[in-house]
């Protein structure tokens, strides 16, 4: 097959699909001018897609005034998340797969759970949940791999109104222990182990250590998945599924506030303590099921695949809460891309006739550097759409994407959002809006974007601009403030641009009104898809004995989107040698988690600070990205010479 000499800019979607899709291009000029006109009316509408077992009669109560910043939706409104995710379902679809689940290893049989089947466990779980003293308001950590009681567990807690806070099962015994402690959980679900790409992760070894420095009244709720030997402390630990098949198979759902929180889920900043970002009930499931039928462009009977693990926030709206509000089948994935081989993923599209295929161009990179061969021995017919998610798509894997996995002729969704937007906020619907590699598009129905200047916070009205991207209203997915500490709600996301909330992303809209996320302002990095603040990698390395001070910035990878590159000055005395360099990525593992590891460190005996102490890390960007001659003003700082230092002693990174 011949390549074309240019491949088009702009990709419309089939019409074939088009006339099946949900929205078109007229539908969507109509639903978003309303939505934008009167969001009010149109919510009221579109809230009524869950059930409420009392209904709503305010819709929208919102301000981002500084000083006032509060956020309610459908306040008045009462409903059970769980109730709507599964009871629902219970008279039109009870035999219809609800999750399909797909173990780490091919050979290992999937397990299809009917609608019926996740009622039964969910109610079996939220009564072990119930016998260990769980209440509404409670907040249980979860620290599972991608199991099926993850789900379990989730729907429990919401049936019985606790609030679940999911700890991504690659994370650190610290981390888990400042997260339980952070939400002052009383419990918290793990597993024996989580296998992985062929490998298991110690998940209990690691919630043991974890454990000991929380509140012994804490108790710990084992999933015995492999099956394989742990300690166990009697008392404290407790054996889910021994007593899940004890408990009674019913377990009647308790009435919620629109505003009771449903989710806290950690997240990294700009400074060193990770966000526990709150989301309610109402507004949150309205908006996660809404965004998951029009973006996916999701049919009854489709079958859908989230590529993503649960204790992001991209599981929570898109394996669990969306696609289950919604009745559809949703896949939930316990390996990775390229276990046993790089075809994993397809062979799992095929076995499963997947219709709609949502991963990140992380995943993507990683698999096109394998041969698109791993791609062409599996029967991929079924797909309708694929989506993208995490960070901006290069267009070189969005080509590849398109022509090898979608064949031409899937719509691709690039949806961009984040931890605190609880669903999608710039993303094309695609029936109605034409892609370009690389490009988010278009805002979803009642999002208003705007493009600030990052200096001077003037607002850019040409529809060519660039700056940073706000948003001027609410919508119902978004966070309401961040656990136990609202001025740091209204400090990190409201008053940089007062009036906005602020993403902390920079954006390009081009002529044609389309937009392009450029990346994060702020300090955080975006390594895989995942966030990273790099406050967090910098406090884990000065905690290091051999380590005085250091100084963490991105640095664009091939694979990674970004790595991690460390700058990092030793003690007095303290010989730099690779065994350290080991030493500290170890360290840095041990107390976050593999995704944290260093992919670069520079011994620095100085690093570039103003004459106030501030360390300059736009200088140590340039530097990481070899672009020493864009290095801008360094007249401010206490020592210039660091600088040439620092681009003399380069090499030395690795
Ligand atoms: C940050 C949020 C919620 C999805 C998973 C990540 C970046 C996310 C895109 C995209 C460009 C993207 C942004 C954002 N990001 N999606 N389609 N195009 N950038 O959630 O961990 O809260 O990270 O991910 O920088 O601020 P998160």
């Amino acid at each position: 097959m011949s390549q074309p000499v240019q491949a088009p800019s702009v990709y419309p979607a089939s019409d074939e699909f088009v006339a099946s899709a949900h929205v078109d291009a007229a539908g969507y000029e109509a639903m978003y001018s309303a939505s934008a006109a009167d969001p009010a009316a149109f919510w009221a509408e579109h809230g009524k897609r869950i059930d409420w077992i009392k209904p709503y009669t305010k819709v929208k109560n919102t301000s981002f005034e500084p000083g006032n910043i509060s956020i309610k939706w459908f306040e008045d409104g009462q409903l059970n998340v769980s109730a709507n995710c599964v009871d629902r379902h219970m008279t039109t679809r009870a035999n219809q797969t609800a999750i399909i689940w797909e173990p780490d290893h091919p050979d290992t049989p999937a397990l299809h759970i009917t609608y019926a089947q996740l009622l039964e466990n969910t109610c079996r779980m939220a009564n072990v949940l119930k016998a260990h003293g769980v209440t509404k308001g409670d907040r249980v950590v979860i620290y599972l791999p991608m199991i099926p009681e993850a789900a379990y567990a989730m729907l429990a807690c919401a049936r019985i109104g606790a609030i679940h806070s999911i700890v991504f099962a690659g994370f650190s015994p610290d981390a888990l222990s400042n997260r339980i402690n952070d939400s002052e959980a009383k419990c918290v679900i793990t597993a024996d182990f989580a296998p992985r790409g062929g490998r298991k992760t110690a998940l209990k070894a690691n919630t043991d250590a974890a454990l000991l420095h929380c509140d012994d009244r804490v108790k710990c709720l084992v999933v015995k998945h492999t099956g394989d030997q742990t300690s166990w402390v009697s008392g404290r630990d407790i054996d889910v599924k021994a007593e899940m098949a004890e408990v009674s198979p019913y377990c009647s759902y308790v009435e919620v506030n629109a505003e009771d929180p449903l989710f806290i889920l950690y997240t990294s900043g700009s400074t060193g303590k990770p966000k526990g970002v709150v989301h309610t009930s109402g507004g949150y499931l309205v908006y996660a099921s809404m965004t998951h039928q029009m973006t996916f462009d999701y049919h009854d009977g489709d079958v859908f695949w989230c590529t993503a693990d649960v204790g992001w926030v991209t599981g929570h709206s898109y394996i669990i809460y969306g696609p289950l509000a919604n009745g559809a089948t949703t896949i939930m994935f316990e390996g990775v891309p390229t276990y046993p081989d790089a075809g994993r993923f397809w062979e799992v599209c095929a076995k499963h006739k997947v219709n709609q295929f949502y991963t990140a161009p992380t995943a993507i990179r990683a698999l096109m550097g394998q041969g698109a061969e791993w791609v062409e021995k599996h029967d991929l017919s079924s797909l309708k759409l694929l989506g993208s998610v995490g960070e901006p798509i290069n267009p070189e894997a969005w080509n590849w994407y398109n022509t090898h996995v979608g064949k031409g002729k899937c719509p691709i969704v690039d949806t961009f959002w984040q931890t605190e937007t609880g669903g999608h906020l710039i993303t094309p619907l695609p029936g109605a809006v034409p892609q370009k590699p690389g490009s988010a598009t278009m805002p979803f129905f009642g999002v208003k974007p705007v493009i600030l200047d990052a200096a001077t916070a003037e607002v850019q009205t040409e529809t060519a601009a660039e700056g940073v991207l706000c948003i001027t209203d609410s919508w119902p997915g978004q966070m309401r403030t961040l656990w136990g500490d609202h001025a740091r709600f209204e400090e990190a996301y409201f008053s940089q641009y007062p009036g906005y909330y602020f993403t902390g992303d920079g954006c390009r809209r081009d002529a044609d009104g389309y937009y392009w996320i450029t990346g994060r302002v702020d300090d955080v990095i975006n390594v895989s898809g995942h966030r990273m603040g790099t406050a967090e990698v910098e406090s884990a390395l000065v905690a290091h004995s051999m380590v005085a001070e250091a100084a963490v910035v991105g640095y664009p990878h091939e694979i990674k989107g970004q790595g991690i590159y460390a700058y990092v000055t030793l003690m007095n005395d303290v010989e730099p040698t690779d065994e350290l360099r080991k030493d500290l990525v170890k360290w840095v593992r041990q107390e976050i988690g593999p995704i944290a590891s260093p992919d670069l460190i520079q011994w620095s005996p100085g690093l570039p600070k103003t004459r106030s102490g501030k360390i300059m890390r736009r200088i140590l960007r340039k530097i990481a990205e070899n672009d020493y001659d864009a290095l801008g003003d360094i007249s401010t700082l206490a020592d210039p010479s660091v600088v040439e230092e620092l681009i003399a002693n380069r090499m030395n990174r690795r």
